[in-house]
């Protein structure tokens, strides 16, 4: 059987075990661990029950993030601080546990742990609160029995006691405060101190495990039985820029994504963008490269990255080659890629003249959802006429696609109604989509039209009007 030996540390213990990477964390927990406060309902990281803090040390300083444990490959918790909610459990009630109970935020008590979680891990990264981000911070988890109002009560108690706070010392405020137990304050040592494996070269039958997301949903006991290779063992999380090309580390989650400053130094919707993707604790684990590489015509970073018209890195972990992006997809989930490559790198070109960018998507809700159809659109102006278009749209062929025959046409047209309306018609002919569960195949054409006038509307709102475009 396939194993690895790890070191982390779960609650106050420090475990250095031989464990299969492809375990779900959550398996470890329950089954191995007997830690049964965490629990497990959907196993398919939509419900929340199973929330974790994940913890770790960047530049220094210890950061924790919430991942759903039932989908999280226990591999990835090398060198990490896991905590469950017998890890933040004290005699008497923690602060916010008490405000659930006076506030009735819980019923039957299955998904409270995830909430306390969740509303947990917030605390620890922020420095000033509000109930609207608070909020936020548990849009991944559901209630079955509660509803959500009493949950939000609790909540504002919490933050309304703490509202003054605002301190740098963070943890030493939180243990005072008793929102986490005295342990915390040497965590930080604790995993610096961790002897960690060295990085190793993957198998040439190894399968490639970024943030187990897609992986953990579709094969989980498959993964028990594969040789697996980590993507985190190469640290490839990072998003830097050089010579005006933008470069991300395939392992980069798109919550890290969501949160570069860099990112949102060019493109200032992409909070918003990333936002309609998954949830906090999802984006927190699924990495770029594990969008690019599943392949799905409705990857919603694909699309953006296709619009950007990003090149890949592969590397057989020696070798290392590039190639662009729209160049990967072969067909159905087929990739111009062999089995021993994994993807290194995503980079793109940041336009020199003005630029603007729009993401728009559509799924049965509006968030915690996945797309129907979703599209990208890149485009350079110089005052009224198009330098160069570039749009991608997803759920309309059998690949993530760019419209390129749109795309010529668009180039050095001036902005104005005509353009948009020959660009729809050759849009619809460069579009295959079929009927499937997230709609009909004239639902699809219908949606792509739709996306594409808004790209327009939402990017140049003086000069395309929305009655002109019904
Ligand atoms: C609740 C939920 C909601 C979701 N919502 C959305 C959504 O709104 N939009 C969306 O686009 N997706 C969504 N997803 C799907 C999923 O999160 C993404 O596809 C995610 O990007 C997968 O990344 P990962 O790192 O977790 O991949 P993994 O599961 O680890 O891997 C996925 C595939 O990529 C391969 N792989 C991983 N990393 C690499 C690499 N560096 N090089 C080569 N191959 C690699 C793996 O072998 C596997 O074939 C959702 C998933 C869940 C569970
Ligand atoms: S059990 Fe539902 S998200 Fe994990
Ligand atoms: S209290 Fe029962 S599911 Fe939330």
């Amino acid at each position: 059987m396939n194993t690895k030996n790890l070191s982390f540390i779960l609650n106050d213990v420090e475990i250095n075990t031989k464990v299969n990477p492809s375990l779900p964390l959550l398996d470890y927990i329950r089954k191995e661990k007997h830690l049964t406060g965490t629990k497990e309902v959907c196993k398919e990281g939509d419900c929340g029950a199973c929330a974790v803090l994940f913890g770790e040390v960047i530049d220094d300083e210890l950061k924790y993030k919430t991942i759903t444990s039932c989908i999280y490959p226990i591999g990835n918790c090398n060198g990490k601080h896991i905590v469950t909610i017998e890890g933040i459990n004290k005699q008497e009630l923690l602060l916010h546990q008490k405000a659930f109970v006076d506030e009735n935020a819980s019923q039957c008590g299955f998904c409270t742990p995830g909430f306390i979680m969740s509303f947990t891990c917030y605390l620890l990264n922020n420095q000033h609160f509000n109930l609207d981000d608070a909020i936020n911070s548990i849009a991944g988890n559901i209630c079955r029995c509660t509803g959500y109002h009493s949950i939000e009560r609790a909540m504002k108690t919490v933050l309304d006691q703490l509202k003054t706070d605002g301190q740098i010392d963070k943890i030493n405020n939180l243990i005072d405060r008793n929102i986490i137990p005295e342990y915390f304050k040497e965590i930080k040592k604790g995993l610096i101190n961790l002897s960690l494996p060295k990085q190793t070269i993957p198998d040439k039958s190894a399968i490639f495990i970024g943030g187990g997301s897609d992986l953990f949903v579709q094969k989980p006991e498959d993964l028990l039985e594969e040789e697996v290779y980590l993507i985190t063992e190469r640290k490839l999380n990072y998003i830097r820029e050089s010579n005006s090309i933008i470069k991300i580390g395939s392992g980069t989650t798109f919550e890290e994504i969501k949160q570069s400053e860099l990112l949102n130094k060019y493109f200032p919707t992409i909070k918003k963008d990333i936002d309609l993707i998954a949830s906090l604790p999802v984006r927190n684990a699924a990495t770029v490269g594990g969008n690019l590489s599943n392949a799905s015509p409705i990857g919603d970073i694909t699309i953006i990255l296709l619009a950007l018209n990003a090149d890949l890195t592969l590397s057989d972990g020696e070798k290392e080659r590039n190639l662009p992006l729209r160049e990967f997809y072969l067909d159905y989930k087929e990739l111009n890629k062999q089995k021993i490559e994994f993807i290194k790198e995503v980079s793109f070109h940041i336009p020199q003249k003005k630029f603007y960018f729009s993401f728009e998507k559509v799924s049965k809700r509006t968030y915690l959802d996945i797309a129907s159809v979703n599209s990208a659109m890149l485009i350079e102006v110089d005052d009224n006429k198009i330098i160069s278009a570039s749009i991608s749209a997803g759920g309309v062929a059998p690949i993530p696609k760019l419209l390129d025959k749109t795309n010529d046409f668009l180039n050095e047209k001036e902005i104005s109604i005509d353009t948009i309306d020959e660009a729809l018609q050759i849009a619809r002919s460069e579009i295959s989509p079929i009927s499937d569960v997230r709609g009909s195949a004239d639902y699809k054409r219908l949606l792509l039209n739709q996306l594409i006038k808004s790209h327009f509307l939402k990017l140049f709102p003086h000069k395309i009007f929305e009655s002109q475009l019904i």
